[in-house]
């Protein structure tokens, strides 16, 4: 068995299992931890009045969703992305919103986009791209539906920074690496985005980084634990056993109020030369 990144292949996971997936997306979308990082960068995402702004691998269509709501959008946003479920689900929870006119959705590839070139003045990523098969295509699409002077903005963890505490040190490492491994294609892509931009012509105009950390309770990192530790079962990394005391530990650490989680998140806003 290998590690198959669930939103990667979306596609082929069950029907249950994609429900899992959409209900982390929005419940994601509501922890203040996350808003919190897509509010830092949120305004960058403002077009020029009536202009264009694409989210390339939308999911859910949340963080779409934050963009639009804002009082200084008054452009029209795209969403796009592979599944056809989640696409699915984004115009469902859209409808009804008083800026559902304002919002289109797709299903489509991120490494061959169904947009003519220069079509957008902003093109961003959240959390997309830690999970393509192909960063290089993804960008390189990304900058061509972009038009010359345009902005693109690409925000991810550096999730070979993920860690969870564990009493048992090495026990712990080993299971931060096959929960990385088996939940994430390319945990390391924010550290090789830097060098690769200017080779697309991006010229990166403001770059930093943040911390995500709980200690004590956690929100955020247990939702995360229990929604990706069955894909180190499913990518052969554990045995069920072992990963159900991991999840175990982390929930009693959290009920006695001595959780601790943490990973770094890195925002990357370039322009289009
Ligand atoms: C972690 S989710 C992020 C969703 C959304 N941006 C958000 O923050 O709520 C990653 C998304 O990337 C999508 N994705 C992964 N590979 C893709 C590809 N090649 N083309 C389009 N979408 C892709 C997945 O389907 C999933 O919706």
């Amino acid at each position: 068995m290998t590690a198959r990144d669930p939103h990667r292949f979306v596609n082929e996971l069950e029907k249950t299992a994609v429900e899992r997936l959409i209900a982390r997306l929005e419940s994601r979308a509501r922890d203040k931890v996350f808003t919190g990082l897509f509010d830092r960068y949120a305004a960058e995402l403002i077009p020029g009045p009536g202009g264009k702004v694409l989210e390339v691998g939308c999911g859910t269509g949340a963080t779409l969703r934050a963009l639009v709501r804002r009082e200084d959008f008054s452009g029209q946003a795209f969403g796009v992305d592979q599944s056809r479920d989640f696409i699915t689900a984004a115009r469902d929870f859209v409808a009804g919103e008083p800026f559902a006119d304002r919002v289109s959705f797709a299903v489509g590839d991120a490494h061959q986009l169904d947009f003519a070139d220069a079509n957008f003045d902003v093109v961003f990523a959240h959390t997309l791209i830690s999970h393509v098969t192909d960063p290089v295509s993804v960008l390189r699409e990304m900058v061509r539906v972009l038009r010359p002077g345009g902005k693109l903005a690409i925000f991810d963890g550096d999730y070979a920074s993920m860690t969870y505490a564990l009493p048992d040190h090495d026990l712990g490492q080993r299971m931060d690496a096959a929960l990385v491994k088996a939940s994430f294609n390319n945990p390391r892509i924010m550290r090789d985005l830097p060098r690769m931009m200017p080779e697309f012509g991006l010229k990166l105009e403001s770059a930093w980084g943040e911390a995500v950390v709980e200690i004590g309770k956690g929100s955020y990192f247990k939702s995360f634990a229990e929604t990706y530790a069955s894909y180190i079962v499913k990518a052969g990394f554990f045995p069920a056993d072992v990963v159900e005391r991991w999840l175990a530990a982390q929930q009693e650490a959290i009920e006695d109020g001595c959780f601790f989680a943490s990973c770094t998140y890195y925002t990357y806003i370039a322009r289009r030369a």
